[in-house]
């Protein structure tokens, strides 16, 4: 059978945008943050990562402006090589004195530090340890480590019984690291951070942390999972990208000053590509300056979403809980989904739709997420829309 028979017989994106309900790869024609163009149409955005608003923020494009006009518009070679700036150390060293960690080091995206940090410390006869709702680029890190004859295990999401069955089923004198979402993508939970730690702690294995939606939303100023817990010194590794609340593109790790040393000599997904431009990397640096200097931005998003999580709830949607500004509206199955999102589309309202097999069986969702640059009017409209249509559609009463 020929290799390109599964495309030309795959269908159901065709099936579904035929349906008029395809809710993916929309064009983007203007984007102020809360509100966007899409089709000639004013659409209140709630559902990107923008979280603190800062795309839209005049420092933030001006930095990445000026960047471009001192250093031009790519690097053209690998940190390990050409492409290092003094943008980039800069940044390394705001960052880990943000975060509290001896060192940081910059990736070009926050998926390929994943596969810059896991297949490059956890090889033959070591373990990687993974929450079974990780995030893909942790799942195909773990992939690309069991390649190299990694072991590989996972445990049930946020469990952490679960977690010691595994800890306690691997041999004690392995080297092993543990992995997990801090704040879970889909969802937007927390991680057990306290009892992961004391876990690890017992049985002897490193811990990585992807605070991809948790810096500059929870902890101390933003400062993440680990500060939520007062757990900064002891979680070993914390890794985040540019592309949420950063307002821009890359990804970061930090921790002991002699692991990213070891990961900056010997990391592929470092070494082989090349390094991330000079105006995200300004961009990045002038949201840091913002989040750290306005931290009422932070207070603005925690409360948006809290408004939201009980607006949905109070009107008889179910939502999943959490403290951060993530807020999933669960329908069930996959084509209620698809009418709910095109109903709201339609009214003017832009949520991700989130279906199997990216989520279980019967938890399709609307998955919301706000910004700290939402106004009352935008969210107030939001609620009413999503009453509307839950009436409409029976879901709610
Ligand atoms: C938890 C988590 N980790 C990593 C990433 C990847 O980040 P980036 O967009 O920088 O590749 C994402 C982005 O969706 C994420 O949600």
């Amino acid at each position: 059978m020929d290799l390109f028979e599964k495309c030309y017989s795959y269908t159901r994106a065709d099936e579904v945008k035929a349906a008029g309900y395809y809710p993916y790869f929309r064009a983007i024609e203007a984007n102020e943050g809360p509100v966007v163009r899409i089709e000639g149409r004013d659409i209140i955005m709630a559902g990107s990562n923008n979280y603190l608003g800062l795309t839209a923020h005049p420092k933030v494009r001006d930095a990445a402006i000026d960047a471009i006009r001192k250093y031009g518009t790519g690097c053209s070679g690998s940190r390990y090589l050409t492409g290092t700036l003094d943008l980039h150390i800069r940044l390394e060293e705001k960052l880990a004195d943000f975060l509290g960690k001896e060192s940081v080091l910059l990736f070009s995206t926050g998926y390929q530090t994943a596969q810059g940090i896991i297949p490059t410390l956890v090889s033959k006869g070591e373990y990687i340890i993974s929450d079974k709702d990780n995030h893909a680029c942790i799942v195909a890190a773990n992939m690309m480590a069991k390649g190299g004859f990694a072991e590989f295990k996972r445990y049930k999401h946020n469990d952490m019984n679960d977690l010691e069955r595994v800890l306690k089923s691997v041999p004690a004198d392995a080297p092993k690291l543990v992995a997990s979402d801090g704040v879970f993508s889909t969802t937007g939970e927390i991680v057990d951070l306290p009892k992961l730690n004391e876990l690890c702690k017992k049985y002897n294995a490193r811990i990585l942390i992807d605070d991809a939606h948790s810096t500059g939303v929870i902890g101390k100023g933003g400062r993440g999972t680990p500060s939520e817990f007062g757990l900064v010194k002891e979680i070993d590794m914390v890794m985040g990208t540019f592309s949420k609340t950063f307002a821009s593109l890359g990804g970061f790790v930090g921790g002991d000053k002699a692991v990213i040393n070891y990961l900056k000599h010997h990391s592929p997904a470092l070494i082989f590509s090349a390094s991330p431009t000079p105006a995200s990397v300004a961009a990045a640096d002038a949201a840091l300056d913002i989040l750290i200097a306005e931290p009422e931005r932070i207070a603005s998003l925690i409360s948006n979403a809290e408004k939201m999580r009980n607006g949905f709830r109070e009107m008889g949607f179910r939502v999943i809980d959490s403290r951060t500004a993530i807020v999933p509206v669960v329908l069930g199955e996959d084509d209620v989904v698809f009418v709910f999102w095109r109903k709201l589309f339609d009214a003017g309202i832009f949520v991700n739709a989130f279906i199997s097999p990216g989520v279980p069986p019967g938890m399709a969702m609307l998955r919301t997420s706000f910004m700290a640059t939402h106004k009352d009017e935008h969210l107030n409209r939001i609620l009413e829309v999503f009453g509307d249509i839950g009436k409409e559609m029976g879901i709610i009463k």
